[in-house]
């Protein structure tokens, strides 16, 4: 494809601040459902930072979806939104590829093999640059950019070179592996001075932070003290200094709590406990279909308990919800074939004419109708095998207000050091993860009761917005201090 830059912005005096990720914060929708064929996607994202958005004169750098299609810079509700365009060669190679069959497996503790090609290696790199010339043609002098996740790893060093008048921030949305993992990357190199080029570098947990530390000193041979990085060029001089520190995303917390109480959210739930049957407990479980999830651990602890009888098919319903995601990545492909088998295994043995041991859920659904399922379960299952941090747990617990419900909780996801009156649990141990799961369903009014208030009180005092406000004000300190 050729170098397609968009030039235009909706801005001619440039824009404040800037938000570049891989997806723009919309969804394309049929023209009777929005005015414009838009609507802003779900996810607490878009929500924190529309009101910086709308202050600052902000616009946001990303892709619109679909393969082979150059759109014009639009405005939607209060956001400028400059999109950028990717062939379909781009989307196998730099999204399929790349990012989510390289850098995704490689990043979750290698759960799948990632693969090493130079040719997505180079569409990678085509793709990141596109991406902070969009940003670089946008942003008004020294203006602050925040780059989102590890699609982007390099537009921190692309936009540093075409602006060095920028503030720039990165945030790595999912974990960041340690060195002796990340050390498998033919170009770790460029990935870790490409970030070393934001002044700011935030991560889910401080064990990310520290292993992207320990990156930088081991493969760029970074000086690195208390967060602080110091990068030298080839002569020895500090090319720029940055800082590495956690920055734990949140939720939403008032949205989730606003719809927990709404009459028709409220009904709903009922609804869906009726349509169960009203049995004692409902498990819930909610995930992209993705291998790092756990589903299958999850799966096979919760058939193991039928078979044992420790749960009945008359008294415990599991719901799983398993959005679509990556359907043409292979891993992904595999995975749905798997977690097919082990449903149809489970319902043919347990179901009864009555009963259903596994709704499998194989759908997206809007917010409210999540919340609805959020209180009409008991049990929240969360057995990620790895996972940057997990907001499902944290809207499980928000949408909880009456306390009650509980919520087990893989010590393996970010979410695992914020909630830690959780149920914690190591998802390899099927044994562990059984007990855990009987625990909660077990569990008294009383227990749940203190364990969630504590949740609660966490999510809801660590939001979204706080988090948005937590890691601009410290890009703004950083950049004064340099
Ligand atoms: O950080 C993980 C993430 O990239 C999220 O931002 C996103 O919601 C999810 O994975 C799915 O991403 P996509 O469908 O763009 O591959």
């Amino acid at each position: 494809m050729e170098e397609s830059i968009n030039k235009s912005t909706l801005n001619p005096d440039g824009s404040e601040f800037i938000v570049v990720s891989n997806r723009l914060p919309v969804d394309r929708v049929p023209l009777d459902e929005s005015d414009d064929g838009w609507r802003r996607s779900p996810g607490g994202l878009v929500t924190a930072l529309a009101p910086v958005m709308a202050t600052r004169d902000g616009a946001w750098v990303g892709w619109h979806g679909a393969p082979d299609e150059e759109l014009a810079p639009f405005h939607h509700e209060g956001m400028d939104l400059l999109p950028v365009a990717l062939s379909a060669d781009e989307v196998e190679l730099f999204y399929e590829g790349f990012s989510n069959s390289t850098l995704w497996p490689l990043y979750h503790d290698v759960i799948a093999p990632p693969e090493f090609h130079r040719t997505w290696w180079d569409a990678y790199r085509t793709v990141n640059r596109r991406f902070a010339q969009a940003a670089a043609d946008a942003a008004a002098p020294n203006a602050t950019v925040w780059v989102q996740d590890y699609q982007l790893q390099l537009v921190p060093r692309f936009l540093r070179q075409l602006r060095p008048d920028l503030r720039i921030g990165f945030f790595n949305h999912i974990p960041f592996p340690p060195p002796e993992i990340f050390a498998q990357l033919p170009w770790r190199r460029e990935i870790i001075s490409g970030l070393l080029d934001a002044d700011l570098i935030g991560f889910q947990r401080a064990s990310d932070s520290a292993n992207f530390l320990r990156s930088a000193r081991r493969f760029v041979g970074a000086g690195v003290k208390a967060g602080q990085v110091q990068f030298k060029d080839q002569d020895g001089n500090v090319a720029h200094i940055s800082r590495a520190a956690p920055f734990p995303i949140s939720i939403d917390a008032s949205q989730i709590q606003e719809l927990a109480v709404r009459p028709d959210v409220i009904a709903r739930s009922r609804q869906i406990r009726e349509d169960l049957g009203n049995p004692k407990t409902i498990l819930l479980g909610v995930d992209r279909l993705d291998y790092t999830k756990g589903i299958t651990h999850r799966l096979k602890a919760y058939g193991e308990l039928l078979t044992e009888e420790s749960l009945k098919v008359e008294d415990a319903s599991l719901i799983q919800v398993a959005s679509p995601s990556r359907e043409r990545v292979e891993s992904y492909r595999l995975l749905r074939e798997e977690v097919d088998g082990m449903v149809g295994r489970i319902n043919g043995q347990f179901d009864t004419l009555l009963n259903t041991a596994v709704r499998y859920l194989h759908h997206s659904y809007p917010v409210e109708e999540m919340v609805a399922l959020y209180l009409a379960a008991d049990v929240m299952l969360v057995t990620s095998l790895r996972d940057g941090m997990n907001l499902v747990a944290k809207e499980y617990v928000a949408a909880r207000g009456d306390n009650t419900g509980a919520l087990v909780l893989s010590e393996f996801t970010g979410a695992a050091d914020q909630l830690k009156s959780a149920l914690l649990i190591n998802p390899h141990d099927i044994d562990g993860l059984k007990a855990a799961i009987m625990r909660a369903v077990n569990m008294s009014p009383a227990e749940s009761g203190r364990r969630m208030r504590a949740m609660r009180r966490q999510v809801i005092t660590h939001d979204v917005q706080r988090w948005s406000e937590e890691f601009l004000t410290t890009l703004q300190h950083e950049a004064v201090q340099q």
